[in-house]
Formats: structure tokens, sequence, C-alpha cells
């Protein structure tokens, strides 16, 4: 078996396979929902860029978050579209290696961001006092700058290290982007230690992340149910809702991810769909519960629409 195995350049994806028919609505259906997050993202950038109203941190950090929201979903969807339009995806080892370094990035300036925002939130709602000269244009501007270097940087160790692998036929991806998991799988001699150097890479910075944010939100939680005002209580409530369910969302696709990772080789469908719904779906909805639920928000679109009128 061992000798028939040739070194490869090259990985065949195998994304989704079903009719043609099918294939050809999946296409339009994902192509409306990729313009529709970008439509959505840029929308809010542009209204924190134009809106004077909006020159907080709180919305720096959620037009920052949407950058991010595009760069993370950008790096996977190209291939998901080109997947249902040709008969046969492949993708070369080096694009395969940078879509991975790009996908995972974004993905990690987004757990820090998420940190960030919720940390933001904390010294909004439990130092209320304190908060706008704590939170000066200053340090928002320092902890922006932060999350997208260590983000970036976090993720060159794990993929110089991948990198050093080579791989072996069979090509076959089971998946509609290079993720780890599979090309692990197709390396012709599996590290251990590789895999295990950047699996603890990653949950190192999610664990971080997550026990960062979810203290400001115990904390927020605890300052919301003391206060004894109930319009304050609301005020406190509703701007942080939208938060917690995007945290939520987040959290709750990736605790999914590594809870399967137990029993891999029986999970890779449940894999596709889990990727394809925090990278195409979440990014999506997130836009939405920040803008829908916000009344400054509002009021700005709002204003663009009637000096657009006018
Ligand atoms: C990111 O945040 C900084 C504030 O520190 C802001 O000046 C900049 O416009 C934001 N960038 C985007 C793309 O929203």
């Amino acid at each position: 078996m061992e000798e028939n195995r040739t070194v490869v350049v090259e990985f065949e994806l195998l994304g989704f396979p079903t009719s043609p028919q099918l294939q050809v609505i999946l296409f339009l259906l994902f192509l409306m929902i990729y313009i529709l997050t970008l439509t959505e993202n840029l929308l809010i950038i542009f209204l924190v860029f134009c809106d004077h109203n909006l020159h907080k941190p709180m919305y720096f950090f959620i037009s920052n978050f949407s950058a991010v929201e595009i760069g993370f979903t950008t790096a996977a969807v190209p291939k998901l579209l080109s997947g249902f339009l040709m008969a046969k995806t492949t993708i070369s080892l080096n694009c395969c290696l940078t879509q991975l370094y790009l996908f995972f990035s974004f993905g990690t300036v987004e757990v820090v961001f998420l940190a960030i925002m919720s940390f933001d939130r904390y010294l909004a709602i439990c130092k209320p006092l304190h908060y706008s000269s704590v939170m000066n244009t200053r340090l928002c501007t320092i902890l922006v700058i932060f999350c997208w270097i260590t983000g970036f940087l976090w993720i060159v160790v794990p993929i110089t290290l991948v990198s050093q692998l080579t791989f072996c036929s069979p090509n076959v991806m089971n998946h509609f982007i290079c993720d780890t998991s599979p090309l692990f799988a197709l390396a012709c001699v599996r590290s251990y230690t590789i895999e295990m150097i950047c699996y603890s890479f990653t949950s190192t910075m999610i664990l971080l992340c997550f026990v960062l944010t979810s203290t400001s939100y115990i904390f927020i939680i605890k300052t919301i149910l003391m206060t004894s005002s109930t319009t304050g209580r609301r005020k406190a409530f509703s701007t942080c809702t939208s938060h917690l369910t995007v945290v939520a969302i987040f959290y709750g696709s990736l605790i999914f991810m590594y809870v399967r990772t137990a029993n891999a080789e029986a999970a890779l469908d449940l894999d596709k769909v889990i990727a394809l719904f925090y990278s195409v779906v979440t990014p999506l909805i997130n836009p939405l519960i920040y803008s829908l639920r916000n009344k400054d928000v509002i009021k700005a679109v709002k204003k663009a629409i009637q000096n657009k009128a006018k």
C-alpha cells in the first residue's frame, strides 16, 4: 500500500456533492448570502465612518469587527462558490496554506475582538464614572491595533509548521475549503507533534479570550441585576444582549466544532456543515443583531437616507 503513495502539491475539494440542478440553486443561494453579508458589513463600516454620533469606542470596535468578518468570510466563500459551479474543484498546496492562514488569522482576530468588546462593555456598565476617561480614543486605537496584530502573528507559528509537512495521494479532502483536520489526514507521515502544537496554539487563544469574555459578562450581569432603577437596568441590558448573543453564537459553534474532534472520521460531513455555519451564516447575522437592536445605528441609517433624499 505505502509504496503507491506519491507526493502531491494539489488537492481536490469534494465540497457538497449533489445533483447539477441543486448545485446551481445552492450557488445562487450562497452568492446571495455573500453579497448580503458584504453589503451589511460595509454599511456598518460606512455609517461609523460618516456619522459623528457613532464616533465612540463601541462603534469603532463594531465597525472593525465588521471588517474582520468580511475578511473571514471572503477567505472561505470563493472556493465554496466555485465548488458549486465546477465539476471538480482543485486547490494548490500554496493556495491551501494561504487560505488556511487567512481563515485562522481572521478567526483569531475575531475572538480577540469579542474579548476586547466585552471588556469595553464591562467598563461602560460597571465603571460608568471612569469610562470616558479610561476608554479614550488613544486606548481604543491601541486595542484595535493590538487585536489585528495578535491575530495575524499568532497563526504564523502553526502555519509555518504545517508548511513543513509533505502530502501524499489520495489528495481528496471531504471539505469545501482547506481545513486543518482533513489536511493533517493527508500528510505522508503524520506528525502528532505538529498537530498538537497547532491545536495548542488555537485552543490557548480561544480559552484565554473565552475566560476574559465570560468574566466581563459575569460582572456585567451582576451589576445589571443589582441596579435598582428599571430604566437604567433596561438600558444596560439592551446594549449587552446583542453583544452577548454574538458571543454565544460564536463560542457555541466553536465548542460544537471541538466536541466533534473526539470522533473526527465519523463526523466529517457534520464538520463541513458547522464550518459552513460559522464561515457563511454568522457573518451574515452578526451585523443584523448589532444594528437591528441598536437605536443609534438605526438613527444613523435614517439620517443617511434623509441626506440622500435631499
Ligand atoms: C477601527 O477602529 C479605529 C479606532 O481605533 C477607527 O479609527 C477605524 O476607522 C476603524 N476601522 C474600521 C475599518 O472600521
